[in-house]
């Protein structure tokens, strides 16, 4: 074997044997560019003024680390930057500083949740984390669960192991039902499922964007007078538009009566159930067969953090086996790459797992309280003389001036999104009800009352 004339190897691959000192240069000259890009957040504004980023493409030799450093450098000033105290636009809020180190030692480590022989310690620690997870949420000892990277892909993991469990399978009329303000990915997962427009059922709201049971039984009757079995009844514990909660407990009741499978959409709202912080409806979430709780969109968990809890393991265990026959099958500690969709993934439960343990109870309660709180100084000053509000009992508020029709509205958003991104706040324009609103989703824990004060300023 001849030695790679180009490359010393240590500039390729960690070296097993060396001081890893081309690594250690990397490392701390990347820290410092991030960190000095933190720093500057304030002068940049969450999107970047310098527009000047230019997609590079692989050529033939390579290029040394000064030229990529440029460009890493290009890059970094050219993204939406969720640290400025004015992003407020999306359910994206700055990472936590442990988390960063998460997803450090997790490309680091590389190893592959797949199998417990390419991942056995962190296989471990995601099974004991999603146990905690599923322990405070009140399910019993045969509970558990397993991650997956993004809300999308635990609420589909969800709903296939619902319609496996019910035998559904194979039912091209089976259907499943979501509130018409559960998030749009629904339709994504239906698709993916083999199923049409007509396998998702959308069941009307009430004023404060809640499912309508009146509604839920109505639709449920004549699915029974059809013929259409439901194989899971979706129910949302914070909607992407207002944060609103669907009546967990009603829901749980007509899933129990008619033998449904109850999945709860925690996305936004499920990481609030494993606190003492008070909110109505949701300390009732342990009556469903499963919920998605996820961490990135409001703790500061780092893109992407996603876990589906199941009350009994056995759901995803008969759903996703299959067995892998190229893995050893010494231990008696399930493949995590069986429990779910994804096969190989990341050790993104590190991050998770340093994010709790830096944070504690009290901690992760600071932080969501303070987006509560935050959303509710917005609310309690925002002109309603002027305005119509669309909110819950979380951090997400909808807004728009009174009597819009859908022409005015897009006028109206578009114009002012553009006026307040001057001024160094994004908000989001989302479509709802027909027409276009204003939304600020105030989870960014750098976001003052101060900055509250300036943006009700330029609203009010
Ligand atoms: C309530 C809800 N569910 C699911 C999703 C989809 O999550 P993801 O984008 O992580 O796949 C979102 C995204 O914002 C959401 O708000």
């Amino acid at each position: 074997m001849t030695e790679d004339p180009i490359y010393k190897k240590e500039i390729l691959f960690p070296s097993y044997s060396g001081s890893n000192e081309s690594l250690l240069n990397l490392l701390n000259k990347t820290s410092k560019i991030l960190c000095k890009w933190f720093s500057d957040s304030e002068k940049l504004g969450p999107l970047p003024i310098d527009k000047s980023f230019k997609c590079s493409v692989p050529d033939e030799f390579g290029n040394s680390t000064d030229i990529l450093f440029a460009e890493i450098e290009s890059l970094i000033y050219s993204s939406f930057n969720p640290v400025h105290p004015g992003s407020l636009a999306h359910i994206d809020p700055p990472p936590l500083i442990i988390s960063i180190l998460g997803d450090l030692i997790a490309a680091s480590l590389n190893n592959n949740l797949l199998a417990y022989e390419l991942s056995p310690s962190i296989s471990l620690l995601e099974e004991t984390i999603c146990k905690w997870f599923s322990k405070k949420l009140g399910f019993n000892e045969f509970s558990g669960g397993i991650a997956a990277s993004g809300g999308t892909l635990s609420n589909l993991n969800a709903l296939v192991a619902a319609r496996h469990h019910a035998g559904l399978e194979s039912d091209p009329d089976a259907v499943y039902l979501i509130s018409e303000e559960a998030h749009s990915s629904f339709l994504k997962c239906t698709r993916i499922m083999g199923l049409g427009k007509n396998n998702l059922i959308k069941v009307k709201t009430d004023k404060n964007g809640s499912m309508d049971i009146n509604n839920l039984n109505e639709i449920i009757d004549k699915c029974t007078k059809v013929g259409k079995k439901i194989f899971s009844i979706v129910a949302t514990l914070g909607t992407t538009i207002r944060g609103a909660i669907d009546p967990i407990e009603n829901i749980s009741k007509i899933c129990k009566e008619r033998n449904i499978w109850l999945h709860i959409d925690g996305s936004i709202g499920g990481i609030f159930a494993i606190t003492k912080i008070p909110i109505n409806g949701i300390k009732t979430v342990h009556y469903a067969n499963s919920i998605t709780i996820n961490p990135q969109k409001i703790l500061g968990v780092t893109k992407t953090s996603s876990i589906l809890l199941v009350s009994d393991m056995d759901f995803l265990k008969n759903t996703f086996f299959t067995g892998l026959p190229y893995v050893s099958e010494e231990s008696d500690f399930p493949n995590r790459g069986e429990l779910g969709i994804q096969g190989s993934r990341p050790a993104e439960i590190i991050k998770l797992w340093l994010s709790l343990r830096f944070l504690g109870m009290n901690g992760i309660e600071d932080v969501l309280i303070s987006s509560i709180n935050r959303r509710e100084y917005l609310e309690n000053n925002i002109n309603t003389e002027k305005y119509e509000l669309y909110s819950g009992p979380l951090h997400i508020i909808s807004f728009l001036p009174k009597g819009m029709c859908k022409k005015d509205s897009d006028i109206w958003t578009l114009n002012k999104r553009n006026s307040l991104m001057k001024k160094n706040f994004m908000l989001s324009r989302p479509v709802f009800k027909n027409r276009y609103f204003l939304r600020a989703v105030l989870g960014n824990f750098n976001t003052s009352k101060a900055t509250i004060d300036e943006l009700l300023k330029l609203l009010n």
